[in-house]
């Protein structure tokens, strides 16, 4: 087990390559099992997740080969089976893609619920299976397995109206929907840019689908996807956390590989709090001088802020002059991470789904623990933040969603890194957890 130590209060300035996009990453590689042949896939980023989605592809008979550290060849033409390994599949919450794909590819799919980060609250899939009913298969959702079969063998269009406009159903209906006979048409669905990713992807080894990015899409099943190469976007969320991190320290960081307009939540936002930002055609300069200025924040469905960017941003209105409210429009509760940040001298009443941040003078180092990726995101903006030593735990989660963090952060002025917990420690904190 390792932990982070950072000795904060140093300014960031200087470049940050972001990598490709994660929640892409995660749902295109499942797709890859609807190709009949061999696809090439770009930018993926090196992470924990992908290594894991990639270890249950290759134990089902996929061939894996390196091109080279960012890019892949996925031949799943060799996969016979339609169970995934339950024990991996149970470790993060994309594998839930695998039904979609091998419902859509062998009319079966028997697959463990997937795991991934806990925010305190159940993560449903009932927009899924609703979706894959609706298009001829039987679900049974029992004991912690998800057994789906298609009785015709194969799935048929169908018209879905998703009651949460969900990134996962969408996905997944899609992936679901690319083998089907005739159209599905997706109502109310998710409109994030990895959503245009995937059915770009599916679209460059011989789909049809249309309509992704808008809230209607529409799918027209084909025979056959026979492969190519595609690359993936970048990350929006890595490249919003570079932001809210040299928010949060001062300085000046270009950002670079990016998508400004996949940015412009957050962008905006940032702007609010007093932050300079100057858009490139792929980077943004990315500056902040002066004194933060206090906002208030609503998470919700793309084109809105993103969930994924509220633990960052409300370490960062912990230092603003005045009191921020944030408040969470897409997850129940997602404040796990606040009590690590009142560790470290933090003002902040959670009341349900909002926060009220009041600004603090300065946050100082003490030892906290990463509840989950965001939240671990969050905890290393605040050391980065904070007088003195933080030292973070549970860092295998931020592991599984940002690619060399440290080596990233260090090349721009931190602090920061990655430590053995002796023996002694470790015993301590599996006691404590
Ligand atoms: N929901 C339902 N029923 C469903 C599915 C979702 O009620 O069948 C609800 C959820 O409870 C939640 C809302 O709909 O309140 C949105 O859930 P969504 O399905 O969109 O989330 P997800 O697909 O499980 C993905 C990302 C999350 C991100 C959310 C929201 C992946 C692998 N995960 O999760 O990313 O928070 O969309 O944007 O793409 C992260 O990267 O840190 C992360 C957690």
């Amino acid at each position: 087990m390792t932990k982070y130590v950072i000795k904060g209060g140093k300014p960031l300035n200087g470049e940050i390559e972001i990598s490709g996009a994660k929640n892409a990453a995660v749902a295109i590689i499942p797709a890859a099992m609807l190709v009949d042949g061999s696809c090439r896939i770009e930018n993926i980023p090196q992470i924990s997740d992908v290594t894991m989605l990639l270890n249950i592809l290759r134990r089902m008979g996929a061939q894996v080969r390196t091109v080279d550290r960012h890019t892949m060849d996925i031949d799943c033409s060799g996969v016979r089976r339609a169970n995934a390994d339950f024990d991996m599949m149970t470790r993060i919450r994309a594998s839930y893609y695998l039904i979609g794909a091998l419902l859509g590819r062998f009319g079966e799919a028997v697959v463990a619920m997937p795991g991934g980060c806990n925010f305190g609250s159940v993560r449903p899939i009932d927009q899924h299976v609703k979706g894959f009913i609706a298009m001829g298969a039987q679900v049974d959702v029992r004991n912690g397995t998800v057994i789906a079969r298609v009785p015709e063998g194969r799935l048929h269009g169908a018209e879905i109206y998703l009651d949460v406009a969900s990134v996962g159903a969408t996905i997944n209906l899609m992936l679901a929907a690319v083998y089907a006979q005739g159209q599905t048409r997706i109502e109310n669905a998710a409109r994030e840019p990895h959503i245009v990713d995937v059915a770009n992807f599916l679209n460059a080894m011989g789909a049809d689908i249309r309509g992704a990015g808008t809230n209607v899409i529409k799918i027209r099943g084909v025979s056959r996807l026979t492969g190519g190469t595609y690359a993936l976007i970048p990350d929006q969320i890595e490249a919003g956390t570079y932001m809210a991190a040299v928010a949060g320290t001062g300085g000046s960081l270009l950002i670079k590989n990016i998508i400004p307009k996949h940015m412009d939540c957050i962008t905006g936002k940032l702007q609010e709090m007093g932050v300079t930002v100057q858009e490139g055609e792929d980077r943004m300069l990315v500056s902040r001088f002066g004194p933060l200025r206090r906002i208030n924040v609503k998470t919700y469905y793309y084109p809105g802020f993103p969930t994924d960017m509220q633990p960052q941003i409300a370490t960062v209105l912990c230092l603003a002059q005045g009191t921020s409210v944030i408040t969470e429009g897409v997850w129940d509760t997602r404040y796990k991470y606040v009590n690590e940040l009142l560790k470290m001298g933090a003002n902040i009443t959670v009341d349900g789904r909002k926060a009220i941040v009041e600004g603090v003078e300065r946050l100082t180092g003490a030892k906290v623990t990463a509840w989950d990726l965001r939240a671990g995101a969050a905890m290393v903006i605040a050391g980065l933040c904070a007088q003195g030593v933080t030292e973070i735990e549970g860092v295998d989660y931020i592991e599984r969603g940002y690619e060399d963090l440290i080596e990233k952060l260090r090349a721009v002025g931190a602090d920061i890194e990655s430590v053995e917990i002796p023996d002694s420690e470790e015993q301590e904190v599996i006691k404590i957890g």
